[in-house]
């Protein structure tokens, strides 16, 4: 790592319930002195959340949505997340390339060797530290979100998609063990939130 700072990153469906516990752990890592930077992508800085609003609103094709989700995406490492880590933050971040891959990539169909040409140009080898994937069958997490919300162009898709958003989601972290950890997010919130420290815990970075 050329950083000296922590970079975690929170992943899943839509619906997952992530939010919750990426507000808990912000509080905790600030009662315990820590500099923390909170982030989401896409958005994370004023170009990229006009970015945001364009992919979460407006229709368009598949390539051009994962070049507006990579350039906000390159505005938000460049001016918030290298900075960050440069100074020794600790990066919560609301999703990143992950979500990328399996949104654009498994979800969309788009080409994944693509994607990984465009995290290599857009990241210069940047990577989480750890990234905890909230993991649930889109059954149970389309039906938290029909008690919460109006949905967006994601969250008005058919569970089809979502499936294989979660395929997508799970192929990740069979490529990369290490730098994941999976959280079975289909359970009370209390016990989700016991596995999220425990996750904490067992890294160092509680
Ligand atoms: P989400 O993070 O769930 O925010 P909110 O809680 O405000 O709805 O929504 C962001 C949406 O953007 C989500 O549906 C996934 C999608 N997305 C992509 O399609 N590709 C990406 O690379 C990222 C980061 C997000």
């Amino acid at each position: 790592m050329s950083h000296s700072g922590r970079f975690i990153t929170f992943e899943g469906i839509d619906g997952a319930g992530k939010t919750t516990h990426i507000d808990a752990l912000e509080q905790a890592w600030r009662r315990a002195g820590h500099d923390v930077v909170r982030t989401r992508e896409p958005g994370g800085t004023a170009l990229a959340e006009k970015l945001r609003a364009l992919v979460l609103h407006d229709a368009m094709d598949p390539l051009t949505e994962a070049l507006l989700v990579f350039a906000a995406r390159r505005d938000h490492i460049e001016q918030v997340i290298r900075p960050a880590l440069a100074r020794k933050a600790w990066v919560l971040c609301d999703r990143f390339t992950d979500a990328t891959f399996a949104y654009q990539g498994a979800g969309r169909g788009f080409d994944l060797s693509l994607l990984g040409s465009l995290e290599q140009w857009v990241q210069e080898g940047l990577q989480p530290d750890l990234t905890l994937l909230f993991d649930l069958p889109p059954s149970v997490a389309a039906a938290r979100l029909q008690a919460a919300r109006q949905p967006d162009r994601f969250e008005a898709l058919d569970t089809d998609f979502f499936e294989r958003v979660r395929a997508g989601y799970l192929a990740r972290l069979g490529a990369d063990p290490t730098r994941f950890a999976l959280i079975t997010a289909d359970a009370t919130p209390e016990a989700v939130a016991q596995q999220v420290r425990d996750t904490l815990m067992s890294r160092g970075l509680a």
